[in-house]
């Protein structure tokens, strides 16, 4: 496992434009379930009548039960240490983009800044019947918030059926076409479109490295280093060897250019 994380490190440290796919996997030690393994949030809640855009416009007020129960667990959460190792990649500057399907905001919180929202963020509520918007915060409470028109509002996140955000769909395909390297952490990759990302990296002749506690469908497909384990353990062993690496670098380059310290 060591060897690999050495070759990852490498890749990252040679890379000019490196980033990161992130999924649930990735908050599940800051205790938030992931979706598919055993335990998760679909085996609670069926994902036809819970996760779809059909389910909310038909029965709002039955989604927002799930949805209550997710945001006292996002509430809960703090970042762990592979949201602030991939924080302190970006500071470092070997990490270009993360881009989440995760709606927890723990990214941010983890000290990254450069992130992009694939599945939207619930900090902000829709009325899909008027479109007016508001803030999570202002209309916190019991029950489902509803909109001055009187409907139930939906949280600004994608459901199934819906499309995803224009903007983050287009800035994450283009980075995707053009990286170097792209980290894969905690995503069972079965959900489209984010799941045409890798494919789309490994095609503009990046290389996949893939974090995850078991192997996935992406494995023995587009990957070329997989990392086996908890993405909090994997993360922090491989920025502590991205550091040696750059510092062994800098070293070097000092002693070959002794005047010129950067
Ligand atoms: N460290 C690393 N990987 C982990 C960990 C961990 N501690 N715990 C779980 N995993 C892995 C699981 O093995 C699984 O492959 O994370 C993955 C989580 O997969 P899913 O539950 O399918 O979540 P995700 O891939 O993010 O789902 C994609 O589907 O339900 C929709 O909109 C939702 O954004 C979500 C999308």
């Amino acid at each position: 496992m060591h060897e690999n994380i050495k070759k990852a490190a490498h890749i990252i440290c040679q890379s000019k434009q490196t980033l990161a796919l992130t999924g649930a996997g990735i908050s599940v030690e800051s205790g938030i379930p992931d979706f598919r393994s055993p335990g998760g949030l679909w085996e609670r809640f069926d994902p036809i009548e819970y996760g779809t855009i059909e389910a909310f416009r038909a029965e709002p007020e039955k989604v927002w039960l799930m949805l209550q129960e997710v945001s006292v667990l996002l509430d809960r959460a703090r970042p762990n240490p592979a949201h602030t190792g991939l924080g302190q990649l970006e500071k470092m500057g070997v990490l270009h983009c993360i881009i989440t399907q995760n709606i927890d905001n723990l990214h941010q919180e983890g000290g990254a800044t450069n992130v992009i929202e694939y599945h939207g963020n619930p900090k902000t509520l829709s009325c899909l019947w008027c479109s007016q918007r508001y803030s999570a915060d202002e209309l916190k409470g019991d029950g489902p918030p509803k909109c001055s028109c009187g409907k139930i509002l939906k949280p600004d996140v994608v459901f199934f059926g819906e499309p995803i955000p224009i903007k983050a769909l287009q800035e994450s395909h283009e980075l995707a076409s053009s990286c170097e390297a792209l980290l894969v952490l905690g995503t069972s990759a079965e959900v489209t479109p984010a799941n045409t990302i890798p494919r789309m990296a490994k095609i503009a002749g990046a290389t996949i490295i893939e974090i995850n506690v078991t192997p996935t469908v992406l494995t023995n497909y587009v990957t070329d280093i997989f990392l086996q384990g908890k993405a909090s353990e994997v993360v922090t062993e491989l920025v502590q060897e991205v550091e040696s690496m750059m510092a062994q670098h800098e070293k070097k380059r000092l002693c070959r250019d002794p005047g010129k310290r950067s």
